[in-house]
């Protein structure tokens, strides 16, 4: 079975990501969307708020699940036998990082590939930060996340920043 991680913090979960996991499903049997406990990171969503969030927008995705990890993201690849790391690139931006990350990860385990799908062009301007920032202000995300996450962020980020 052929098996693909899609790794990343996702907080939030976008139609970027979904769409990086949407077709990383169909070139591979099974996607693990994993969500990487990063404490270097402040994020906005603990990560079991942001796997329940994955959780209920990948619920068409039959053979895609989300899974939490803390650790180095190579140890779990060879622990769930995963055939590639799977990553979206949207920018030269992203690429020193991403360039960065598949080497070392590669160091650390010569057969771990990691494939980087190119962002669909309505994606480029996307990430978790834009819509965390216009969350905080109580714009309108609903471009920018499924509808069945949109209040759970929008309690959470809008309310907090009021609250301060
Ligand atoms: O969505 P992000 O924040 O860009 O995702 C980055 C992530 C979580 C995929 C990356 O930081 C990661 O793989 N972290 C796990 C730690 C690790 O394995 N690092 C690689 C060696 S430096």
């Amino acid at each position: 079975m052929k098996i693909a991680i899609c790794p990343g913090s996702f907080d939030p979960i976008t139609f970027g990501h979904l769409d990086i996991i949407k077709r990383a499903s169909k070139l591979f049997d099974k996607v693990i969307v994993l969500v990487i406990v990063n404490p270097e990171k402040h994020c906005s969503f603990s990560p079991e708020e942001r796997a329940e969030m994955i959780s209920k927008v990948i619920t068409d995705i039959p053979n895609a699940v989300v899974d939490i990890y803390d650790g180095l993201l190579i140890d779990y690849f060879k622990a769930h036998n995963a055939t590639v790391i799977v990553k979206g690139l949207r920018a030269m931006t992203d690429f020193e990082y991403e360039f960065q990350m598949a080497l070392v990860n590669r160091q650390l385990c010569p057969n771990a590939d990691t494939l980087f799908l190119t962002t669909s062009a309505e994606y480029m301007y996307l990430s978790s930060s834009v819509v965390r920032q216009v969350a905080k202000f109580n714009g309108d995300i609903s471009q920018f996340v499924p509808k069945q996450i949109l209040n759970t962020i929008i309690e959470r980020l809008y309310k907090k920043d009021t609250e301060e």
